[in-house]
């Protein structure tokens, strides 16, 4: 088992962890709240290598980190609300969760194929000038095993995940040490999860009070919602072969007009199925049916989403 590189956050250091992020590796690296692990937000591959390397069990959507407020704009769509927010506490532990615009190249998997992102400039020099570095906005959630605690130390990170990640960019210990307050803008200014940003300063920027908080991470819940992963066509699971009039979704060697992975890899997998999913939409397909997908590693989440797709509704 190798060790991830640990860099020191210099000119070296960063420039090496950028290089593999554009190469498609994952790298942790600290931000003022807790280190996250980061991927090219853009490569649906190493986005999956992700979920693969803390374990995570479903695919929740990821917050993406991106470098400045002019960044951000080319990924989603502000309104009054998003624009003040952001111009009052970006840099900071606020992540705003915003209509993606279409055209923003965010691979499918990080959004977990909703038509909103979450987006947040870190307050640490060091993450900025990772994410400018790399030329990618950067999805990352927390640092950690899933289930585990988050890292605030670079120490954390290695013992969590060891050499599951490319290298670990050593910020020091994170300041704010507790994830990001998250807000959701549409309809309303809403609360999805309490964090680093105190919601006092928010109203107060606001001039309002927020919508009722549900709860730690209660509302965060899309990714609970079989309807957001559901495409129109009724899926049939664990099929052998497609029959008549059903598109056959295959994975490993079998003939289909759409293949999760022909070599049955399941990152690759994991990396494909939202697009492939996007894809029964665009055919206006009514059936479909999928091969079966090994209940291991990353096939614990693909599994899952596909239930929840092919849940009655
Ligand atoms: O401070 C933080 O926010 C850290 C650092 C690394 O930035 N990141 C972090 O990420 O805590 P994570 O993946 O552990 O938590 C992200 C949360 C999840 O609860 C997820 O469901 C929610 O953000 N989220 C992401 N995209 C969303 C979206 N489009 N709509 C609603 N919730 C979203
Ligand atoms: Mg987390």
């Amino acid at each position: 088992m190798t060790k991830p590189r640990i860099l020191t956050a210099d000119e070296a250091g960063i420039g090496e962890a950028a290089a593999r992020i554009a190469a498609g590796g994952l790298v942790a690296f600290a931000t003022e709240t807790v280190y996250g692990l980061g991927a090219d937000a853009t490569n649906a591959e190493a986005v999956a290598r992700i979920y693969e390397a803390k374990g995570r069990p479903n695919f929740n959507p990821l917050i993406v980190h991106v470098a400045s407020l002019a960044d951000a704009k080319r990924l989603a769509e502000f309104d009054e609300t998003a624009e003040r927010l952001a111009t009052a506490f970006w840099p900071g532990p606020l992540t705003l969760v915003l209509p993606l615009k279409p055209d923003a190249g965010i691979a499918s998997i990080v959004t977990a194929g909703q038509n909103t992102i979450a987006l947040r400039v870190p307050d640490s020099p060091t993450a900025r000038a990772l994410i400018r570095r790399a030329s990618c906005p950067v999805a990352a959630p927390s640092a950690n095993p899933s289930g585990k605690i988050s890292p605030s130390r670079a120490e954390h990170v290695v013992e969590g995940l060891g050499s599951s990640i490319d290298a670990v960019l050593d910020g020091g210990p994170c300041a704010v040490g507790l994830e990001s307050t998250i807000i959701a803008t549409r309809p309303r200014a809403t609360l999805l999860r309490p964090g680093g940003l105190p919601l006092e300063a928010l109203e107060t920027a606001l001039g309002a009070p927020l919508d009722a908080a549900k709860g730690a991470d209660a509302p965060v819940a899309p990714g609970q919602l079989a309807s957001h992963y559901a495409p129109h066509a009724r899926l049939r699971l664990n099929a052998t072969q497609a029959e008549t009039g059903e598109v056959l979704i295959g994975f490993g060697a079998v003939d289909a007009p759409l293949n999760l992975s022909k070599s049955g890899d399941l990152v690759e997998a994991a990396a494909r199925l939202f697009d492939c999913l996007h894809a029964l939409d665009a055919m206006d397909a009514q059936r479909a049916a999928v091969s079966p997908i090994p209940e291991t590693g990353l096939g614990l989440a693909i599994n899952d989403r596909l239930r929840r797709a092919a849940a009655p509704r």
